[in-house]
């Protein structure tokens, strides 16, 4: 980094002059230069009315997910990372470069849980479930068997998934598999593309239907589920 005061020294009056304009609003403490800070990370709006998932998942879960649990790992991140290098990065650039850092957990964990939690809002949608697209079908036909058997081990896995974590269809080398990851975890720093995910926190599913694991992930697939977007994601 160029300390400021080597160019000043070196410049005439109006050098001086627009350099000290330069600098003035990225003045860090200390006197060395720094970049202009970085915008917070935004929450992104839901694809959806509050309401639009119910009754599957009501307005009151939307509610508390979106507004309290989403927002908070926003928010934590925001706090983290400011002022920070990693303040200047996308959220995915940021979960890939804390991925597997000891001493990033706690980044990598709010991170992982904000792109989760976005990815998590697209893989739904009202009067979702139902017929997949053809070229996705086509997929779940050749990677599984049949459609039905698809969603059978999505299910099984996102159920299985023992305490908090997220059950995920993904593509891997020109298949499709389903997967489950524990807590914040993401396949995102995966070799595996992400198509779309389930979120099976408690806090997801709780208020609607307490330790009914199994009832809340059979209503997502069969009326919830975005197909499309698992789709557009294959590319
Ligand atoms: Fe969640």
């Amino acid at each position: 980094m160029t300390h400021p005061q080597g160019p000043v020294l070196a410049a005439d009056r109006r050098g001086f002059l627009l350099a000290s304009a330069g600098l003035a609003a990225g003045v860090a403490l200390g006197g060395l230069p720094r970049r202009a800070q970085a915008a917070p990370l935004a929450l992104p709006p839901l694809p959806f009315a509050d309401n639009a998932l119910a009754p599957v998942i009501s307005a009151n879960t939307l509610g508390f997910h979106y507004g309290k649990h989403h927002m908070g790992y926003l928010t934590n991140l925001n706090k983290l990372i400011a002022g920070t290098e990693l303040a200047e990065l996308p959220l995915e650039k940021i979960v890939a470069a804390v991925a597997g850092k000891a001493d990033k957990v706690g980044i990598f964990n709010n991170a992982a849980q904000t792109w989760n939690h976005s990815f998590y809002w697209k893989s739904l949608k009202p009067q979702g479930g139902g017929e997949p697209p053809a070229a996705l079908k086509q997929m779940m036909e050749a990677s599984f068997g049949s459609v039905e058997a698809c969603k059978k081990e999505l299910a099984a896995t996102a159920v299985g998934q023992f305490a908090s974590g997220w059950g995920w269809l993904v593509a891997d080398g020109g298949k499709l598999k389903v997967v489950k990851t524990g807590n914040a975890d993401t396949p995102l720093t995966s070799s595996m593309k992400p198509l779309l995910t389930i979120d099976v926190w408690e806090h997801a599913y709780y208020l609607d239907y307490q330790n009914r694991r199994a009832d809340y992930v059979n209503a997502v697939i069969d009326k919830l589920i975005n197909w499309e977007f698992a789709l557009h994601n294959l590319g």
